[in-house]
């Protein structure tokens, strides 16, 4: 309940922010069952949209289980860069398709500590209960269908469309191992430092971001966790995020579209 209440509070806070089997054959990837607790984490950051697409095939980056395909894509980048517009969008676009947002996962604000600049470290990998999130994300592996319906979906049956799609949407998407390797696609968008301090600053948030926090640790953290994410070599598809929405989200339908088309 604490962490619900916080939640709420925070919920309009933007943060500053493999599985990849080639598989004619549907080789079956399953979750490992330790990971799976659906109880702790159902109902947590998670959106669906029910459709009625279907894809066949399979190829790199989309895991199979016997003719199910499951398609992992990350929305990730800088704070306000428009992740969550673009999210929104593609639910609105995508057939079976689910949201995690990472922004639902941060830890308590007593669990927060205050750092070496001054702030309270909300852009660091630590503030967020990662380890939820990625029960969550195997929760959906598991079982698309039955994740769907359980948190309010209605999904075609079985064989009307066997491709089920879950975007991860969030700041720090690309830092944290265990799920790194998880994604078909990763995306990451980026607009300059102006740009990004403006959007941030004429945002009106419940709980307004303390003087010099977009200096002092927002845009600090930003480069320092992109640059870890680089030198890792982690492969990212950057998006201009000052290009208008409808073309973004039509680049980013037509790259997962051609992507999944691409498996028979
Ligand atoms: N493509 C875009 N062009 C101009 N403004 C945008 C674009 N996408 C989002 N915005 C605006 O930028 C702000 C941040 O968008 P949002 O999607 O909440 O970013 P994020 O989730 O990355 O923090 C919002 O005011 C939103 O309306
Ligand atoms: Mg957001």
């Amino acid at each position: 309940m604490v962490f619900l209440a916080w939640r709420d509070v925070r919920a309009d806070l933007p943060r500053a922010a493999s599985p990849t089997q080639s598989s004619r054959l549907c080789v079956a990837i399953k979750a490992p069952e330790a990971f799976v607790n659906e109880a702790r984490t159902s109902g947590k950051g998670v959106h669906c949209r029910a459709g009625t697409g279907a894809q066949r095939g399979a190829q790199r980056g989309v895991l199979c289980e016997l003719h199910m395909k499951k398609y992992i894509v990350g929305i990730g980048g800088m704070t306000n860069g428009g992740k969550t517009t673009l999210t929104n969008n593609l639910l609105k676009s995508l057939p079976n398709c689910c949201v995690i947002h990472q922004d639902d996962f941060f830890k308590p604000q007593d669990q927060i500590p205050v750092g070496e600049d001054g702030f309270k470290q909300w852009d660091v990998l630590e503030s967020l209960d990662m380890e939820a999130m990625l029960s969550t994300v195997q929760a959906w592996l598991n079982n698309p269908r039955k994740f769907a319906r359980a948190h309010g979906v209605s999904v075609p049956p079985p064989n009307t469309s066997d491709t089920h799609i879950l975007i991860l949407e969030g700041f720090l998407l690309y830092s944290y191992k265990p799920i790194v390797d998880l994604y078909s696609r990763r995306y990451f968008l980026t607009v300059p430092y102006e740009e990004c301090k403006r959007r941030r600053s004429s945002r009106s948030y419940t709980v307004p971001d303390p003087p010099g926090l977009f200096d002092g640790h927002v845009w600090p953290m930003y480069q320092r966790y992109k640059q870890k994410m680089e030198a890792d070599g982690v492969e990212v598809e950057y998006l201009d995020g000052t290009k208008p929405r409808e073309e973004l989200l039509r680049q980013v339908l037509e790259d997962i579209q051609n992507s999944l088309l691409n498996c028979s």
